[in-house]
């Protein structure tokens, strides 16, 4: 199932969710490289662009060997929010995104309380002139990730993403759950699905996806036109391959140890290129330990991960649970 968000096109309509504190250039270069087909930056503060701030700078930076990745914004001032996406996408920094993608979705109580990212879903007014602003500054598709609405008795995920549309927007991803949800609960596919059949554009649907049995009955249940996978993904960028061999009917085979092992250490080397060991080591523990979740061993190589502050510590944990296995 070919998508088409503008002018890209995505094989199989497959998309690694913008974490914070995650989707770096390291993470999305390893899903990029098992078949993720668009992944999407930390979000970045609009207002912080504007003001030249150098470490958002630093999160909103592509790199040119890395897949199609959009830039996600967030704050509540249209004008903001064109002035901060006409800068991202301009070449010079960086390489190009492929898109803005504008959030609509952070509970964060001090994103929230300021106006930003899910508060925005109390006006569909304002929804639709911030697309609309961002899409004029911009000559690159724009996107907008909702939820499903703020709480229980306010779900308007239609209404908010048909102001996303008609302000310009060129796909909407739903994470299916309320701003008062947070990350409980399950996912409400009954609302991705009723999104589906408002919007003329395509429509990815968002959480719980952590097999490819989830995606391809996420995509049955809700007709969408495409997946985006967030938790998931973290320490199993090999998630996004499983899901593409379902989709194309074709049998997966099992990641090995060693493999998991390989890659979550040339995850953690490409995050010590960008930020150096001091920065990368701990941001990455919450990240590199998971990729051998399950194995004999794997609670020690954690504790192991976090004591340690070298790349060679760190290495040396995973040949110790190699040998392990043997
Ligand atoms: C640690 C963390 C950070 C997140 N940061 C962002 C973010 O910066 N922008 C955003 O739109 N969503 C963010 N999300 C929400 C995810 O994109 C996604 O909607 C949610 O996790 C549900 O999908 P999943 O079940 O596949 O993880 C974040 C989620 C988590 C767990």
């Amino acid at each position: 199932m070919s998508v088409n968000i503008g002018n890209i096109s995505l094989a199989h309509g497959v998309m690694l969710a913008p974490m914070a504190g995650y989707t770096d250039r390291a993470m999305r270069l390893v899903c990029h490289e098992e078949g993720c087909e668009l992944s999407v930056t930390e979000m970045v503060s609009a207002k912080a662009v504007v003001y030249e701030d150098k470490k958002t700078f630093s999160l909103a930076k592509i790199l040119p060997d890395e897949g199609p990745v959009a830039i996600q914004i967030f704050g509540s001032e249209p004008e903001i929010m064109a002035e901060a996406a006409a800068r991202l996408s301009r070449p010079t920094v960086g390489a190009r995104p492929v898109a803005i993608d504008i959030n609509m979705g952070c509970p964060v109580h001090k994103i929230f309380s300021n106006g930003e990212g899910s508060a925005l879903m109390r006006s569909p007014e304002l929804i639709e002139k911030i697309v609309g602003a961002v899409k004029g500054a911009v000559d690159i598709p724009v996107t907008a990730k909702i939820r499903a609405g703020i709480d229980e008795s306010s779900i308007n995920a239609v209404e908010c993403a048909l102001a996303a549309e008609s302000g310009g927007a060129s796909m909407i991803c739903i994470h299916g759950r309320t701003r008062v949800q947070m990350y409980g609960g399950k996912a409400d596919r009954e609302i991705i699905k009723n999104v589906k059949q408002s919007l003329q554009i395509p429509l990815f649907a968002n959480g719980d996806i952590t097999s490819a049995a989830d995606a391809l009955s996420m995509i049955s249940d809700t007709n969408a036109d495409g997946i985006a996978i967030g938790r998931g993904a973290v320490g199993n960028p090999f998630l996004f391959s499983e899901i593409i061999c379902a989709m194309n009917g074709e049998s997966f085979s099992e990641v090995g140890i060693e493999r998991r092992a390989e890659t979550a250490l040339r995850q953690l080397r490409l995050a010590i290129e960008d930020k150096g060991e001091r920065v990368a080591i701990p941001e990455a523990r919450k990240q590199i330990a998971l990729y051998l979740h399950g194995f004999r061993g794997a609670s020690a190589l954690r504790a192991k991960i976090n004591a340690s502050t070298t790349y060679a510590e760190v290495e040396a944990a995973f040949a110790e649970i190699l040998k392990e296995q043997q």
